[in-house]
């Protein structure tokens, strides 16, 4: 490739989803096909035993904040994170069938009528404050759990979200595990489906809360935010296929079988990463230290070995590695949250936080202020006849 040249687009790279075609920057995260996520030049797994504040205010104003600045922060959300009365009772009143993503989305369109400034830098901090209590209520109005009660100052990000979902049995570790599942998908680069249609649509000047609407209608879709559940539904099939005692070999010849018949093996292969996903190897550590003798916690490792060896053997698969998908949805599971139609609203709780910090920069920053202009790609024209 001549000098200067990022990438060279032939009639071989259209209609294949822009892989790997440079579109900009992105200032919060980056993922390297090798090495895996990093917040602001800071590898993932260097970050999850951080408070998600910190994180959020690293990946806000790109850098780590000293304890008081993290603490003022920390007020200032605080300050934002009660959504209105009318906001919540029209999140009520919405219908409880379908996937609960389109009323999330829909949530996010409500408050931005009712609470949206017009102001892309206001509007990003208010709804990182507000995403714990417009989920929560989402959640609570859709499995019908019952009213949302306000966030508590006191308490911290993920446990605010915990104490606002009317599930029973909340435990120290669920809380836990749903902080670490929180941090771990707060952004993953710019390029992501999701990200890239949040930006697309406010590069329209859609205000923030629509723009966060459209992202999470694309995060919805199965090949996106709706694989952690059939990452789960995959495991939870083998565990039902072979039960508690399977060994290395009955996995191996499972992934062997269902592959020969055709069918997909879950949680395996990325568009970007050319190892197992940073994200996944720290949710694989976690359920290794306290969920060991969970049944589909042995599932998951035995099919991380397993499918790493089948899958490589076929030359034309270019990510034989786990992505987090493999195993975050069991890591919920073993932690105590039983409910999967929910796990692609837990990750959209936490990357609408990404997206509308890329969303800001795209918007106030980019282009020395001026901001990105409206997105307005080429395609060819083809006659179908
Ligand atoms: C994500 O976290 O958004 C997924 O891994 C998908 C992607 O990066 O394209």
């Amino acid at each position: 490739m001549k000098e200067g040249v990022l990438f060279e687009i032939t009639r071989n790279t259209l209609d294949t989803g822009l892989r790997g075609v440079p579109v900009g920057y992105c200032v919060t995260s980056f993922v390297d096909p090798k090495t895996g996520l990093t917040y602001v030049g800071r590898p993932i797994a260097e970050l999850v035993n951080r408070d998600p504040i910190e994180l959020i205010y690293l990946l806000y104003f790109g850098k780590l904040g000293e304890k008081e600045q993290v603490a003022q922060f920390h007020r200032d959300l605080n300050a934002r994170a009660a959504c209105k009365e009318e906001t919540m009772q029209a999140i009520e009143a919405l219908p409880t069938v379908g996937n609960p993503m389109d009323c999330f989305a829909a949530a996010l369109l409500i408050a931005g009528m009712y609470e949206g400034t017009g102001d892309y830098r206001e509007d990003c901090l208010n709804v990182i404050a507000k995403l714990p209590q417009l989920v929560a209520c989402v959640i609570n109005t859709h499995a019908k759990w019952g009213k949302t009660p306000d966030p508590k100052p006191e308490l911290g990000y993920m446990e605010n979200f915990v104490h606002m979902l009317q599930i029973p049995n909340k435990t120290f570790l669920l809380t836990q595990a749903m902080r670490l599942f929180n941090l771990l998908h707060y952004d993953h680069s710019g390029g992501n489906l999701s990200t890239f249609v949040g930006k697309a649509v406010a590069s329209g000047l859609e205000p923030m809360y629509g723009s966060l609407a459209a992202s999470m209608a694309a995060l919805a879709g199965a090949r996106h935010g709706g694989a952690n559940r059939d990452g789960l539904q995959f495991v939870m099939s083998v565990l039902d296929e072979l039960g508690e005692t399977a060994s290395a070999a009955d996995v191996e010849k499972l992934i062997r079988d269902r592959l020969a018949r055709k069918e997909l093996v879950f949680g395996f292969g990325h568009a970007v990463l050319r190892i197992e996903d940073s994200r996944a190897s720290v949710c694989y550590d976690y359920c290794q230290k306290h969920f060991p003798s969970n049944p589909l916690v042995k599932i998951a490792l035995l099919l991380r070995s397993e499918g790493v060896k089948v899958l490589k053997e076929n030359p034309k698969i270019s990510d034989p590695y786990p992505n987090i998908d493999a195993i975050s949805g069991t890591m919920l599971q073993a932690a105590g949250f039983h409910y999967p139609d929910y796990f692609t609203l837990l990750f959209g709780l936490s990357r609408c936080v990404g997206i509308a910090i890329q969303i800001v920069y795209e918007r106030l920053e980019a282009r020395g202020g001026k901001g990105t202009p409206i997105m307005r790609p080429s395609y060819l024209y083809k006659s179908r006849l």
